[in-house]
This record gives C-alpha cells, sequence and structure tokens, in this order.
C-alpha cells in the first residue's frame, strides 16, 4: 500500500471524523480500509459506512472509546493478504483470521506493534515465510495459533518472552531449525512457564530435544513434538514437568534409553514415543496409572519378555508395540483390563501360547498378533471380536483355515449419526440433510481433528454422541443438529471426524453466526469430551448466500474510486484555495485603490503625512474622463505648471475642476502635492463653519 494511498485514507477518515459522520478512530478506519483494500470477500457491511464502529462492520468490536478491539473473520472466505496497517490498531486485543485459506502471503512484522494482542489466531489459512520475531514484542499475549499454514524458517527465540503465553499452536507448518533455548543473550522456549500446549507437530524441527527445556515450574498439560526430524536422546527433564496429561514425540529420530524420569509423569493419557530409533530396554510404565494411550512401536528396544506393566495398568485402552523385540507368553490379564479396546502387538516375538481367559473387556475389539511365533492358542468364548494371527505357526497347525488366519476380518463399521428417520432424501448441491429436522441445509462443515485422543475405536457410538452433545451445547446450535462422519486415525494417527453443523432456522447460517462458531472453534472456546484430548477444526469455506458478488464490498476498483475521489477533491480544495487567494489579493488592491491617500509618499512611507480629508471621494478615472467629455479640448479651463485643468460633470449635477497631469510626466508630484493640502486647508475651513452654523441653528 503506497503511502500516498495510505495519508488518503487517513485523510478521509479524518474527514469523516470532522464532518460528525463517524465516531471510529481515524487511525483504526484508515487501517481497516487499508486492509480492506488488499482482500476480497470481506463481510458484504465492510465499507458501507465509513465507521467501523459505528454500526460494526462485522467481525469488528470496539471500545466505548471507539477502538478496535477485536477484529476476528473466521471463515468469511477471505482472499488475499495482511498488509502492515494491522499494526496501525493500537488496541487492538483480539485477532482471529482462522480458516480463510486463501488469506496469505508473508505475516507482517508489524504485528508487533499490536502491544494490547491476547489472542493471536491464524489457523488454516495461507500464510507463509517466516514467524517474525517482532511476536515476542506482545507482552500479554497469551493464546497463539498459527497452525496449518505454510510458516517456514526457524522458531524465533523471542517467543520465549511470551511469558504469558498459554496456547503456542505452531504445527503443521514446514518449520525447521532447533528449538531455541535462553542463554544469557536470548530468551527461549524453556521460560514458557505458564504454557499449557507446546503443539510444535508436523513440522521439519530438527537437533535434539534440549535438557533445558523442561523444569518442574512448567504447567505444560501436551506436548506435542511428533512428526518432525528430533535427534538425540528424549531429555530427562520431561519426567519435571508432573502436569504432562499427552506426550508425543512419535515420527522423529530420537535415539538412546527413554529416561527412567518419565514414569514420574503420574497424570499422562497417551504416551506416544512410536517410530524412533529408541534403545535400550523398554521403558517400565508401572505406576503410570492414568495412561489410556500407549504406543512404543518401530523403535529398537532391546529383546525381553512382556513387561509387568502390560497387566497392571488398570485405565489403557490402546497398547501399541508393533515391532517391539517382545518374546515369551503373553500375559492374560492385559485382556481383562476394563477399558480395553485394542492390543497392537503384530511384529513380535512371541512364542509361547495365547490364552486371552474368560473375563474378557467387553470393549475389545481388535487383537493383533500378526507376525509373531505363536504356536498355541486356546480361544474363548467371551470373545467374538477381531483376532488377528495371520503369520504365526498356529495358523499352520491348529487355526489353519480360520478366520483368524486370513487378513480380511470383519471390518468395524465407523460411526455416523443416523439419518435413518429421515428416510432417502436428496438435498441440492451443497446442502445436506439436517439430523435434527431433516430439512435440506447448508452446514458449516469441517473437520476435527484429535491429535491425541484416549481412545481409538471409531464405531464407539456413547463417545461420539457425546461429541455431538458437547457440540449443540457448546456452540449454541439446536440438538441434534450435528451431523458427524468418517471417523479414522490418519497417517498422522490422528482421528479425523467430519463434522456438519446445521442451522436452527432457514438453510443458512448467517454471517453473524458463522463468525461466532468459527471463533469459539478456533480459540478452543468450545471443549469436546475430556477422552478426545487436544483437537484442531479447519473449516471448508461457507457458501453465504450473499456470495461474493456483492459480498466483495471493497474491490480493488472501489478504493481506487475513493483514491481518485480524494486526489479529486483535494484539487478542488487547491483550485478553490487559489481562487480564493487570488481573490483576497484581488479585494486588496481594490482597497488600496479606494485609498487613494495611502501610498501618499513614495512607497507608501510616509501616508501619516497625507492630509485627512472630511467627506472628500474617490473618483475613478474613468469616471473622470466621462465627466470632462474625454478630456476634450472644448473642456479644458486652463494649464498649470504640470498638467492641464478641465471642467468637469458630474452625474448629480455638480461642476468640478479636474487637473490632469502631463501624461508620462514623472515630474510635478511635489506640485501636486502641495495643491492637494491647499485645497484641503480652504476644505477644512468651509466645513467648520458649516457644522457652526449648524449649531448655531438648533438653539
Ligand atoms: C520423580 O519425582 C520425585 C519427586 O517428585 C523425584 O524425587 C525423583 O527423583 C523423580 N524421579 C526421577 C526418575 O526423575
Ligand atoms: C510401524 O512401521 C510399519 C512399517 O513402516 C508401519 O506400516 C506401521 O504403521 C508402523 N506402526 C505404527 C504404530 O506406526
Amino acid at each position: 500500500m503506497g503511502v500516498i494511498v495510505r495519508l488518503l485514507l487517513l485523510f478521509v477518515a479524518f474527514v469523516g471524523i470532522r464532518t460528525g459522520l463517524c465516531y471510529t478512530d481515524p487511525h483504526d478506519t484508515a487501517a481497516l480500509l487499508s486492509l480492506m483494500s488488499e482482500w476480497q470477500n470481506t463481510p458484504p457491511n465492510w465499507g458501507q459506512s465509513n465507521d467501523p464502529c459505528g454500526v460494526p462492520w462485522e467481525g469488528i468490536v470496539c471500545n466505548n472509546k471507539s477502538r478496535v478491539i477485536m477484529l476476528k473473520l473466521s471463515t468469511m472466505g477471505i482472499k488475499g493478504t495482511l498488509n502492515g496497517d494491522i499494526g496501525q490498531l493500537a488496541q487492538l486485543q483480539s485477532l482471529d483470521l482462522s480458516y480463510n485459506n486463501e488469506l496469505g502471503g508473508s505475516l507482517t512484522s508489524n504485528i508487533g506493534s499490536l502491544a494490547q494482542l491476547t489472542t493471536l489466531i491464524l489457523s488454516g489459512c495461507g500464510f507463509t515465510g517466516n514467524i517474525p520475531q517482532e511476536l515476542g514484542n506482545l507482552p500479554l499475549i497469551s493464546f497463539v495459533a498459527l497452525n496449518s499454514n505454510k510458516f517456514s524458517g526457524r522458531i524465533p527465540p523471542s517467543i520465549g518472552k511470551l511469558s504469558n503465553v498459554y496456547w503456542l499452536d505452531i504445527a503443521d507448518n514446514q518449520i525447521s531449525g532447533p528449538l531455541p533455548i535462553s542463554n544469557s543473550k536470548s530468551p527461549g522456549l524453556d521460560l514458557l512457564l505458564n504454557a499449557k500446549h507446546f503443539h510444535f507437530n508436523k513440522n521439519q524441527l530438527s537437533g535434539t530435544i534440549p535438557e533445558k527445556l523442561f523444569s518442574s515450574p512448567m504447567q505444560l498439560i501436551h506436548i506435542l513434538f511428533d512428526a518432525n526430524n528430533f535427534v538425540g536422546e528424549i531429555p530427562t527433564s520431561v519426567g519435571l514437568v508432573q502436569s504432562l496429561e499427552v506426550l508425543r514425540m512419535d515420527r522423529n529420530f530420537l535415539n538412546g534409553v527413554v529416561p527412567s524420569s518419565i514414569s514420574n509423569l503420574t497424570s499422562l493419557n497417551e504416551l506416544n514415543l512410536a517410530n524412533n530409533k529408541l534403545s535400550g530396554p523398554m521403558p517400565d510404565l508401572e505406576g503410570m496409572n492414568n495412561l489410556n494411550y500407549v504406543d512404543l512401536s518401530n523403535n529398537t528396544f532391546d529383546a525381553a519378555e512382556a513387561p509387568f506393566w502390560f497387566s497392571t495398568i488398570e485405565s489403557l485402552a490402546v497398547l501399541m508395540v508393533e515391532s517391539g523385540g517382545i518374546y515369551g507368553d503373553i500375559p492374560q490379564t492385559l485382556f481383562s483390563i476394563t477399558g480395553l479396546e485394542q492390543v497392537l502387538l503384530n511384529d513380535n516375538a512371541f512364542n509361547g501360547s495365547l490364552n486371552m481367559g474368560n473375563s474378557i473387556s467387553s470393549n475389545l475389539q481388535i487383537v493383533n498378533f500378526q507376525n509373531n511365533s505363536i504356536s498355541e492358542v486356546t480361544l474363548s468364548d467371551s470373545y467374538n471380536e477381531t483376532l488377528i494371527l495371520v503369520d504365526n505357526p498356529v495358523c499352520k497347525a491348529q487355526l489353519a483355515n480360520t478366520v483368524y488366519c486370513q487378513l480380511q476380518q470383519r471390518k468395524p463399521t465407523p460411526y455416523s449419526t443416523s439419518l435413518t428417520k429421515c428416510s432417502s432424501k436428496a438435498c441440492p448441491l451443497g446442502q445436506s440433510i439436517s439430523p435434527q429436522s431433516c430439512d435440506c441445509a447448508y452446514p458449516y462443515e469441517g473437520v476435527l481433528i484429535f491429535r491425541a485422543p484416549f481412545f481409538r475405536d471409531v464405531t464407539n457410538s456413547s463417545l461420539f454422541q457425546q461429541l455431538e452433545m458437547s457440540l449443540w451445547t457448546k456452540l449454541k446450535l439446536t440438538p441434534g443438529s450435528i451431523y458427524l462422519a468418517n471417523p479414522f486415525f490418519n497417517s498422522d494417527n490422528y482421528l479425523q471426524v467430519q463434522v456438519k453443523l446445521f442451522p436452527s432456522n432457514g438453510i443458512y447460517f448467517n454471517r453473524a453466526e458463522i463468525l461466532k462458531i468459527g471463533g469459539d472453534l478456533s480459540n478452543q472456546l468450545f471443549k469436546p469430551p475430556a477422552v478426545f484430548g487436544p483437537y484442531y477444526f479447519i473449516a471448508s469455506p461457507y457458501p453465504f448466500p450473499d456470495g461474493n458478488a456483492k459480498g466483495s464490498s471493497m474491490s480493488k476498483g472501489a478504493i481506487v474510486g475513493i483514491t481518485i475521489g480524494c486526489v479529486v477533491l483535494i484539487i478542488g480544495l487547491l483550485v478553490v484555495g487559489i481562487y480564493a487567494f487570488k481573490q483576497k489579493k484581488k479585494a486588496e488592491r481594490a482597497i488600496l485603490l479606494s485609498k487613494p491617500f495611502a501610498s501618499w509618499g513614495s512607497g507608501g512611507k510616509d501616508a501619516g503625512g497625507a492630509p485627512q480629508l472630511k467627506g472628500s471621494r474617490w473618483f475613478s478615472f474613468e469616471e473622470l474622463r466621462k465627466s470632462t467629455n474625454n478630456f476634450s479640448e472644448a473642456n479644458e479651463i486652463g494649464s498649470g505648471g504640470y498638467g492641464t485643468v478641465y471642467r468637469g460633470l458630474l452625474p448629480n449635477g455638480q461642476n468640478v475642476a479636474i487637473k490632469r497631469a502631463q501624461q508620462g510626466s514623472m515630474q510635478g508630484g511635489l506640485e501636486f502635492k502641495t495643491d492637494i493640502k491647499l485645497l484641503s486647508r480652504v476644505h477644512a475651513r468651509i466645513n467648520a463653519r458649516r457644522e457652526a452654523g449648524a449649531f448655531e441653528g438648533r438653539q
């Protein structure tokens, strides 16, 4: 945005203020107009007034001083870039541009000027380039969600200055380099003692996870470091973060021995260290009695018998140790853990017998022992769910040709919200059937992604129905107006669920409703049931009925229009100004002319010596010319030292004598003055006598 255009916008805003048309702070108005000039699809009421706080532009919240404090534009379909003028919104506390996937470009360093900012949400946009280090200049910020963009470069160490941050989500970008740690010269992530969420997953972060990163005063509940390029050992210090509930370090290149301090994390619900190069003994998780989900697959642990904790952690729902080098017998008590859902112990070396016992968990669905050395199996009548024994000796003998020895076993049907009461109804393109009313409507759609659920069962209706209920309750929708479908664990091992939310009235949500729902999801105001763990949401664009035809409120054209208008206005004002100036000069000249003795002395210097003539009159040359019949010879009545005297007849019938200086003569100035002085004395005496007479007459 050119400086000139910016000045013009500021000018327009000031004119608005001055003319009493608007109350919004002119800097804020100018900044918004400037942002708008680079955005398509801003809400239709943007730019309809030049007063963003007056009848508020949608997505804008102002304080009572008419300063913009919130700018929330989740899922508006905004396209374009975020320019540096955002930095002018000096009182801005909350900025949420989430789920505008065509809003991108680099993130302006002016974001660091927003000293009042507490919330910055850019989830699911298309931002590229570095995270600006100026982000570290925002001491009040507590919620930072930059996830699911295309940010690259390193984590700026200045982030370590955000001492109030509790949510730090930079996941799902292309951020590389090491985790910055504080030293005498520079801050680092180890200083973020109020942070509860380190969501750094799905990036290209590298180097070791520094020992100094964690300390006991930390409040972290979620550490998501999965799917990066970390190397080296898991730091012992992680065991100091007693508040931890989720620890995901899977899919890195971590090696060495898992520190025993990890067993101090007794609040942990999920531990996922899969797909690294960890070695030494398998970690001892004895006593971690809140663990629901454990995945230690695909490491290089020492070959050993099944650890004791397999059957002692009563909270266990998911046990995954693929390729764990485990041999010997399979502990029977494992299968009687009440909440157990899935046991994935394929690609190990179990070589004893399998007897799942008779008190098998009613939640158990999948038991996978593919590719082990099991030679004897005692089948249980109380278990009719999936049991995979392919590639075990037992499939060549005892169980040959049974269902247990075939890979294609019954696939459980993932949950989806029931539409059976709606019969099979077809909806127009873009609409879907609301499970609440069975009417067609345009739902607000997207995917909920749970990064560390405490379960793995995608068929569990009661869990997903709890999720539905929490959605309609917390998002204030009509009960039943949620459709969930196709839950599955994606390639990142996140639970992904398709979500459709339906409007309470009519077939559309209005913008205010979308802004509210999008904001509640991006800002984590919506909390799913605890077993779903940390989540994020990515919305699909919403097909607003006012569309983008009218919706692209302030196009480049409009801005150009305003700008041209301003230029024309300014030129107009200049022209008027110059005209007024000229008129003033003209008037001054006229006044000067009407004071014949103003320049009595040369250059008007001794004007003070000019005779004061009472009742004298000023005549223009034209008048004199007329009254003397164009200074005709017939009117000549004599000639003096420096000019000719004419007889003149004034329009009122008075006869006068007019002395005309010789044309072109520079002489006679002195004589002229002498004449005037003489005449003025005569005139004064006549006047004095007249006044005295008048006085006498009245007596
Ligand atoms: C576990 O925590 C206790 C104190 O809470 C501490 O004394 C002990 O050293 C820790 N264990 C490990 C292995 O870090
Ligand atoms: C373990 O590695 C295999 C082969 O790369 C892969 O197919 C499997 O999904 C991995 N297991 C887990 C739990 O990630």
